[in-house]
């Protein structure tokens, strides 16, 4: 069988000095124009999830929305948009975070879990951290159990996956 790691990471381009001198982006466009490699993506994000009755997948923009809707999809969960400030149109919940090139803001609807919903995280990538670490932060002030942290891509270098884990939350990646 094919290694899929490796045929993931094949699929995923590298951008020198995006968005600023010094950054490698790693680029995912190329995996989900890829019908094989995104579903191969999917497929094995939702695996360890299968039966675990999940509730919600919080999906963080922009890339975690492509992802997590083809896994809540796929695991018959509901889906939930995580945004930058001022998108969401009914009350929110705010929290600034930190990631790798500056500062910003997300928010939630308050209606957009309930108590005990079980929920997995998703997103693209996890670097820093900051980011899903703001994400959780926003689900558990819900009382929504984060049952895991799923992503396409880890820089291990950059700690996110540390932070996280350091929250109690349980992190898993395809490709680092
Ligand atoms: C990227 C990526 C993650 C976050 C990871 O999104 O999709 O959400 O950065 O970085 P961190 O682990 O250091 O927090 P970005 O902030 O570039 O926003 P975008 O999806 O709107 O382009
Ligand atoms: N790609 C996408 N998002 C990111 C990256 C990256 O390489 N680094 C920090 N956020």
């Amino acid at each position: 069988m094919a290694d899929i790691p490796q045929t993931l990471a094949a699929s995923i381009r590298a951008i020198h000095d995006y968005p600023k001198p010094g950054i490698i982006f790693r680029d995912i466009t190329t995996l989900l124009g890829d019908a094989a490699a995104f579903r191969s993506a999917v497929d094995e994000l939702v695996r360890p999830y299968a039966d675990l009755a999940i509730d919600q997948i919080a999906g963080i923009e922009a890339r975690g929305f492509i992802l997590g809707g083809a896994m809540a999809h796929q695991l018959s969960a509901g889906f939930v948009p995580i945004r930058k400030k001022g998108k969401l149109p009914h009350t929110t919940v705010r929290v600034a975070y930190s990631l790798e090139y500056g500062v910003d803001e997300m928010e939630m609807h308050v209606d957009a879990v309930k108590p005990g919903d079980k929920v997995i995280l998703c997103d693209d990538l996890i670097a820093t951290g900051g980011t899903a670490e703001g994400a959780v932060k926003l689900l558990r002030q819900l009382g929504a159990e984060v049952v895991s942290a799923c992503f396409v891509i880890d820089l291990p270098e950059l700690g996110g996956r540390k932070k996280l884990e350091a929250l109690g939350v349980e992190v898993r990646t395809l490709v680092s």
